[in-house]
């Protein structure tokens, strides 16, 4: 990887950090077989490009020659080809954490050939800290520049990087001059965190509230290297909402402006949370023309939505720890940083997705699911009760706090020939307790203050697909009859079996 000097000069403002430059090549050199690597990247940006892909060559080199080389690689989120499928693809992974949506390296978990640690995306940095996780060799961080006097500019997400930074033995960066210099002012490091007994609250009363520092500290010392880059982050394609999307975000919608209207909410709603993907973009488009006007968000990541609902207005600001736009979006922002930087704090994620902030603030949660059985307990991580999709990430830090928990999903998979609503969820991210409301192109359940059987009832007749509503209206009503009790009556040696119908036929239809 060349080095241009025009941009080291711009971006690397401090002479110590300016002679520790050097290739990505050289760099990845520095990294051991076994070692334990934090690397930054959140939902695809601000992960580093050219270190991972250099230290995938080396390992593959290594292969080659009959030696053996894998590392553990920790991070903030998922992250983009350039880390985990150039390093999965080199077989180089042994234990990943905490979250991962690349298709190389789902492969390898679910093939058994890679351990995976999948863990709420706020508890990262704490267990690191207390050491359950083992020794941080390196970290590999990418950032948008360097402070005359040595200070780190973080990029386009925080993540977990300030632990990674504090608790590495060495540190290799990446200045990534792609990412625009306007980011420098968007970030809130706050480094009053602490372990039990000596945890303060986190003084956050609303989601604007600023209470760290623009930038990374590091110790000079540590930093083994810096690499210069200019490459886009990973940003996923975005196609516009379809017909379920636009459904699922009217019930949302309409359930939104009653309950505002219900409880006697501001207009300002409360701090919105949204997971990534169509449908939240869907409802983020929707909410520009409700009542609801000066919103904040107070999330994981900024994803296209956003960024219109704040040119529109709707939107206040947002806090997250990370953007995660299309490549299209991810280009306007760039060009137009001038216009949302004051509108935006980025804040790393054991504070973004702090349960006490959330329960503080009241967030209004909407999260996808992969399924939910009749009595609202959600899957969001394992297909079929074993096969891992992506990771629970910050879904259980914010429906567990939040003051409604919404989950949301079409009501069929794969064409039809998958329910969402099943009659036992094949393994549970979030307990009933945790999920407040059902959303599906066919309608909406509000669980609150329902019984399980009451909870059964409305998920089947508001969510459920006409074709599987009468067969779990029928597993449901031969239960009530056949059960061991009568709080969550189920049939055990039935539960499952539709998910063992999809195993055997490719469908859980009859
Ligand atoms: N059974 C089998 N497969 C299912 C399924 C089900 N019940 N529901 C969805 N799927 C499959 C889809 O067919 C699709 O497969 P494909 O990639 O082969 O096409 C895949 O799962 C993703 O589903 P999709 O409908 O595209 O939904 P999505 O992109 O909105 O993702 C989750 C849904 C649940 C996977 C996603 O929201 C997630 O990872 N959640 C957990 C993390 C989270 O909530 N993060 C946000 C917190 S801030």
């Amino acid at each position: 990887m060349s080095f241009d000097v025009k941009v080291s000069s711009s971006r690397i403002r401090s002479d110590v950090f300016k002679r520790k430059i050097m290739s990505a090549e050289d760099a990845a050199a520095l990294i051991n077989p076994g070692a334990i690597i934090g690397m930054s990247g959140f939902t695809g940006s601000g992960y580093p490009k050219a270190v991972p892909q250099a230290l995938a060559k080396r390992i593959e080199e290594a292969h080659a020659r009959g030696e053996k080389f894998k590392v553990s690689i920790w991070t903030g989120a998922s992250t983009g080809p350039e880390l985990d499928g150039a390093l999965a693809k080199a077989n180089g992974i042994d234990f990943r954490l905490p979250f991962n949506s690349d298709p190389i390296a789902r492969q390898q978990i679910n093939n058994g050939e890679m351990s995976y640690f999948d863990i709420h995306l706020s508890q990262v940095a704490p267990m690191a800290w207390e050491g359950f996780l083992g020794k941080l060799d390196t970290a590999v961080v990418e950032i948008s520049g360097i402070t005359e006097d040595g200070q780190l500019i973080p990029s386009s997400s925080v993540g977990n990087n300030k632990t990674w930074l504090d608790l590495a033995d060495k540190i290799i960066l990446e200045v990534n001059s792609w990412q625009t210099e306007l980011l420098d002012g968007m970030h809130d490091i706050y480094y009053g965190t602490a372990l039990p007994p000596h945890r303060k609250p986190i003084p956050i009363l609303k989601s604007d509230d600023r209470i760290g520092q623009p930038y990374f500290n590091v110790d000079p010392s540590k930093v083994v290297a810096v690499v210069v880059t200019d490459s886009p982050d990973r940003n996923a394609p975005f196609s516009p909402p379809d017909d379920t999307a636009n459904a699922i975000a009217g019930h949302i919608l309409e359930f939104l402006k009653w309950e505002a209207k219900r409880a006697g909410l501001p207009n300002s709603l409360l701090p919105l949370q949204s997971g990534v993907g169509n449908v939240p973009n869907a409802v983020m488009a929707g909410l520009i023309d409700t009542p609801f006007e000066d919103m904040t968000a107070f999330t994981e990541v900024i994803q296209d939505g956003m960024l219109d609902m704040l040119e529109a207005g709707t939107l206040r600001m947002a806090s997250a720890t990370a953007f995660s736009l299309s490549p299209e979006k991810a280009e306007y922002f760039n060009q137009n940083a001038a216009f949302f930087r004051d509108k935006l704090l980025l804040r790393p994620q054991d504070i973004s997705n702090n349960p006490e902030l959330v329960r503080r603030l009241g967030c209004i949660a909407m999260n996808g699911l992969i399924e939910a059985d009749i009595y609202g307990n959600v899957n969001s991580t394992q297909i079929m009760g074993s096969k891992m999709q992506n990771g629970i990430g910050g879904s259980g830090d914010f429906a567990r706090n939040s003051y409604v928990s919404i989950f949301m999903t079409p009501s069929t998979a794969k064409g039809g020939a998958i329910s969402a609503i099943v009659p036992m969820a094949s393994h549970v991210d979030h307990i009933n307790q945790d999920v407040q409301v059902i959303v599906t192109e066919q309608g909406l359940a509000d669980l609150r203050g329902l019984s399980p059987k009451q909870r059964a009832e409305k998920i089947i007749e508001n969510c459920a697909h006409p074709y599987y509503r009468p067969m779990l209206r029928d597993y449901f009503e031969r239960a009530k009859k056949g059960s061991y009790a009568q709080q969550s009556p189920h049939l055990l040696n039935e539960s499952l079996s539709w998910h063992q119908r999809f195993i055997e036929t490719g469908s859980m239809k009859i």
